[in-house]
Parts: C-alpha cells; structure tokens; sequence
C-alpha cells in the first residue's frame, strides 16, 4: 500500500512533468520571440510633433550640407593645385563627388546645388526654390544675416536649404569677372562645356546659390 502510493506519486509526477514539457514546447513553437518583437518594432507607432521633425530635419539638412560643402571645396583645392583653374573646372561638380552619393544613400536624401544664376542648366530652380532664394537675396541686400530655412514639401517631404555665398576669392577664378579674374583660358573651357552660363561676373559676398536637400518625413522620423 505504502509503495504503491509512491508509484503512484512518481507516475503522476511523470505525467505532470510530460504535460508540462509538452506544453511549453507547443508555446515555443507558436511565439517565435525574436520574430515576434521584431513585428512589433515595424508597427510601433512614434509618437512626435512637427516641431521635433523640423528640428531633426534641420540638424540632418545642415550635417549633408555642411559635409558636402567641405568635401567640394577639397576636392576643388585639390584640382587646382594639381593644374590649375582650367584643369579644376570640371570638379565643382556636386555630381562626380563619391562622398555626396553615399550622403545620399544614407539618408535617402536627394542634395542639390541650386542658383538663379547657374551655369547647368540643371542647376536651376523650382518654383519653390526660386522662391527660397530670392527671399535669401531679399535679406542680403537689406544687410541681415543669412540663415538656413527647414520647410515642409507635401506631405511626405521635408526641404531644408542652406544659402552659399561667395566667401572665398578662390570661387572667383571661375565666378568673377572674365578676362580680369577668370582666365580667358578658363573662360574658353567653360564656354566650351556651358552654352548658356550664367554664373560669372560675380563679386566677393554675392549669392552664389544654395544647397537644396530634401529629406523624406519617413526617414526623419525613424532617425529621431
Ligand atoms: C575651377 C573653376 C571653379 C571654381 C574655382 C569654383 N567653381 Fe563653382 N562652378 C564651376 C563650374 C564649372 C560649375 C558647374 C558645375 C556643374 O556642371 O555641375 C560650378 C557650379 C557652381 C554652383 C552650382 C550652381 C551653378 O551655377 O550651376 C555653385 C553653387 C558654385 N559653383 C559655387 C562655387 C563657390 C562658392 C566656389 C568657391 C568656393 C566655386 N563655385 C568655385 C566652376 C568653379
């Protein structure tokens, strides 16, 4: 009586402890944690104002601006020490600077150069932008200061902007004035690549242009 109770124990046990087993393995199978957590994460729903996106698109707009400005201008210094104003022509080009593609990879970002005065025709503005910029002129020419602007595009963009100004008289080796400050040899190769040009007989301060970055609500919002 005394051992049987005790088997009895122990198969209960047994069964018990199988239930539970199996039990636990069935759970297992049916909530796949990582997978789980990582679903939620993609449909986690992010609280945030328009202030804090304007804020964040302004801190990413003036980081790409800033970066690319700098990797221009050495990439620019660099070509005229190597031959020249006529060799460094075809280098203040946003479009053959590698540092300026993977910017744009990493925020899926689209970086613009853009100027009512351009010398590519692809250069030139939107209507948005020519309105940026004539606002940009507006201020120099009533002596305020030039500050970057961070606007709403639609309702999934984001554009910031950032005034260039002709602040380094290397820039008038190519945007001054020809046959004084341009060469006529560097004047004859931009003619020769820009039929239409419009970016010379520009003055030391002047109002070169602007960076024009847009910048998808989406990836703000995911960045914050
Ligand atoms: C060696 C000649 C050269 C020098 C120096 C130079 N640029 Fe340029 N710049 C050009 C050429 C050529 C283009 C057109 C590039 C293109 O096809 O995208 C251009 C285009 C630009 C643009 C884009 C708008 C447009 O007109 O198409 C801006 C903005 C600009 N330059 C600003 C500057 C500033 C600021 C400096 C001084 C830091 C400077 N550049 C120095 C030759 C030069």
């Amino acid at each position: 009586m005394h051992n049987s109770s005790i088997i009895k124990n122990i198969t209960l046990g047994l069964l018990l402890t199988v239930a539970f087993f199996a039990c636990d393995m069935s759970n297992r199978k049916k909530v796949d944690k990582t997978g789980y957590q990582e679903e939620l994460k993609d449909r986690e729903v992010k609280v945030v104002d328009e202030a804090e996106i304007f804020n964040k698109a302004s801190e990413i707009g003036k980081e790409i601006a800033v970066s690319s400005q700098k990797a221009l201008a050495s990439q620019l210094k660099k070509a005229i020490k190597e031959g020249g104003p006529v060799h460094a022509v075809g280098f203040c080009n946003t479009r053959v600077n590698p540092i300026m593609d993977s910017l744009e990879q990493q925020y899926d970002a689209e970086i613009k150069r853009v100027s009512m005065h351009y010398r590519n025709p692809e250069d030139q503005p939107d209507g948005t932008e020519k309105k940026i910029l004539e606002a940009y002129q507006y201020s120099l020419d009533s002596g305020y200061s030039l500050s970057d602007n961070v606007q709403k595009v639609g309702s999934q963009f984001i554009l910031y902007t950032k005034p260039i100004v002709i602040d380094n008289p290397l820039c008038l080796n190519c945007h001054g004035e020809p046959g004084k400050e341009i060469t006529q040899a560097t004047m004859q190769k931009i003619d020769s690549l820009y039929a239409d040009d419009k970016a010379k007989n520009h003055k030391f301060g002047d109002l070169r242009g602007m960076w024009s970055i847009t910048l998808s609500k989406k990836e703000i919002i995911k960045a914050l």
